[in-house]
């Protein structure tokens, strides 16, 4: 008898009449295969992968999507449950039947002339009980090849599925790369996720945003688990402690730079677990642990240089897994390698922009899209946590969370409980980036740099985060942070990047009782010189301006918060509002 995997590969055939099937198996042979096969294809009348220059970065392919097709498209992207409350006003509601009858137009016969990829593959390290079993069929080598760095595909997933039914569906076909035919539709009740028109990552590598992200916070929710837009991270201390944290900021905000840090500050070490999503867990212990269910990153390449992230640098320069992709950056025509604002200081005088024009400095804003991106095995980084396939995850003790705020957000501040940091995560705002389709720094609120991303009505999800901490034996801190403050000229007034380890450093002794903190409006600030600024040259002014509660601004944010809040009615759980009547009355509004 057929398995539910070989029934779901023959309705997929059927539907899709590709002129072939491949079932991949992960092997490193089958990847240099697919790479050959996509330096012959053509898709949208360009050559899906070009050869990097093999010395500098190894194993490395550059490939340049269609100029419509650069970003996730929220707008296009549906959850489709069979209620519209159960969506949320967070989330774009299609009638289930209606979106599977749209889909099911584009897809017939969608992949003629074409080979489907079948992608088994494995969220989340194999042998943990938290991870979980998927499926994606797609027409795009593109996409075969970035999932085989994104995720553990191959034969071991199918091992773990056996005939069992209970596995993530993904269908994704590139169609014709047009917008007007763009869908990324959601089915949670179903495990099922069907995308079509796009190739990008956050559209069309389904294992990422789509299932561990949008799917895996509904399960998290239906199961008693959280599935977070997060970083995880293990800081070493000078005397030889590992602390585990989280960090949750929106697309293009910095957890990939936080997730890879190296500390500018001596006998302080950064473990790598993940840069973009976290699935976590309450242990055994009543504490809790956190898995990251990816196998790479899918990271933003402007402003990675060696100044900034060194250890982004080494990690794509390493030739461990093969291969390492370049998407919509610039290319230095001299030495035929890949080049972004920010990669060096002077711009190399022969480059090709993203287009694939000749740049012109006086004609192009930027040569690189500045949602250009690469796609790295996580084996590639060199500070790898040891830790990164246990199966049970790490403890949590603190969570980060943060947004890209001109004004308003203070560098950092403590939440005074858990409670607390759940209504702080709950009112974040951030200026919207080129990671999503659509206009650049708007603020917009982004709670727990979630929205996007979140599967299920928000108001719900932020009673889930309480009930959460009902059941957690030892809550982890909770802290807010803006690396992104601006002076009356525009420029940032944080150094940001590798500096961002003296904040870690200050939460590190909140963490362990060593320093006290002060109490604001908003939360717990530093006390006076307890940040290490050693061997910073930043004014006391700067600083003070850093850290400073405007009312003016506050007021602003609050009327946001409220509009933003009205939106879920009676959803929203109570005690948040209880906490924006206080935080109200502490402002004096
Ligand atoms: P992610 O999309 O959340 O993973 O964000 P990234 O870490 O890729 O960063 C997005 C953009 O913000 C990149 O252009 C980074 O160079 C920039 N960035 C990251 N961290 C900082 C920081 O601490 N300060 C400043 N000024 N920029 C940063
Ligand atoms: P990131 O991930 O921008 O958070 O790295 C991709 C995305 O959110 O589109
Ligand atoms: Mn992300
Ligand atoms: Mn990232």
């Amino acid at each position: 008898m057929a398995t539910p995997i070989e029934l779901f590969i023959e309705e997929m055939q059927k539907l899709f009449q590709p002129d072939e099937v491949y079932i991949m198996d992960g092997s490193q042979e089958e990847a240099e295969k697919l790479a050959n096969i996509a330096q012959k294809s053509k898709v949208d009348g360009k050559i899906v992968l070009e050869k990097l220059n093999e010395k500098e970065y190894p194993n490395s392919y550059y490939h340049r999507s269609n100029t419509n097709d650069v970003a996730r498209t929220e707008h296009l992207t549906f959850v489709c449950t069979p209620s519209k409350t159960e969506a949320g006003p967070n989330n774009n509601w299609m009638d289930p039947v209606e979106a599977k009858e749209k889909m099911m137009g584009f897809f017939k016969g969608a992949m003629k002339g074409r080979t489907m990829y079948v992608i088994p593959f494995v969220m989340g390290p194999p042998k943990s009980k938290y991870a979980k079993n998927c499926i994606q069929v797609t027409d795009s080598v593109y996409v075969a090849l970035s999932m085989r760095i994104m995720a553990r595909v191959g034969k071991q997933a199918v091992e773990r599925i056996g005939s069992s039914s209970d596995f993530f569906r993904g269908v994704h076909s590139i169609g014709d790369v047009n917008p007007d035919r763009r869908f990324i539709m959601h089915f949670p009740q179903e495990n099922l996720v069907m995308s079509f028109g796009s190739g990008y990552g956050g559209n069309a590598l389904l294992g990422k945003k789509c299932y561990s992200l949008r799917i895996g916070s509904y399960l998290g929710y239906q199961e008693g688990w959280l599935a977070e837009h997060m970083i995880i991270i293990g800081v070493e201390v000078p005397d030889g402690k590992v602390i585990y944290f989280l960090g949750a900021f929106p697309s293009a905000c910095g957890k990939t730079n936080l997730a890879l840090l190296e500390p500018v500050l001596k006998g302080y070490k950064v473990w790598t677990l993940g840069d973009d999503i976290a699935w976590i867990n309450v242990g055994e212990d009543g504490r809790l642990y956190a898995i990251n269910p990816e196998a790479g990153f899918f990271g933003v390449a402007p402003g990675t240089g060696l100044k900034t992230n060194p250890i982004m640098i080494k990690t794509l320069k390493n030739d461990k897994f093969f291969p390492t992709l370049f998407t919509n950056t610039a290319v230095d025509n001299s030495d035929n390698t890949p080049w972004w604002e920010g990669a060096s200081d002077e711009i190399p005088s022969d480059l090709t922009n993203w287009q694939g024009q000749k740049y012109d400095k006086n004609l192009d804003k930027a040569a690189a899209h500045p949602n250009s991106r690469f796609t790295v095995s996580i084996y590639n980084c060199p500070t790898l946590s040891p830790e990164y396939n246990n199966p049970k995850g790490v403890p949590i003790s603190g969570i980060i969370f943060g947004g890209r705020r001109k004004d308003t957000i203070p560098l950092v501040y403590e939440a005074k409980d858990w409670n607390s940091g759940v209504f702080t995560a709950s009112i974040i705002g951030s200026e919207t980036t080129a990671a999503s389709s659509g206009q650049v720094g708007n603020v917009r609120r982004d709670p727990m740099a979630m929205l996007p991303f979140c599967g299920y009505n928000m108001g719900e999800y932020f009673q889930h985060w309480i009930n959460i901490g009902k059941k957690v034996k030892k809550l982890p801190k909770i802290f807010m942070v803006n690396w992104f403050r601006k002076d009356e000229n525009g420029k940032f007034m944080w150094p940001g990047f590798r500096d961002n380890s003296r904040i870690i450093k200050w939460m590190i002794y909140r963490i362990e009782g060593k320093t006290g903190a002060k109490e604001s409006e908003i939360g717990l600030f530093p006390e006076e010189n307890a940040i290490d600024l050693s061997g910073l040259d930043i004014k006391k002014e700067t600083m003070e301006k850093l850290l400073k509660v405007d009312k003016q601004d506050w007021k602003r944010e609050v009327a946001m918060i409220e509009e933003f809040y009205a939106k879920f009615g009676d959803k929203i759980p109570r005690d948040l509002r209880k906490h924006l009547t206080e935080l109200k009355k502490k402002l004096g509004l």
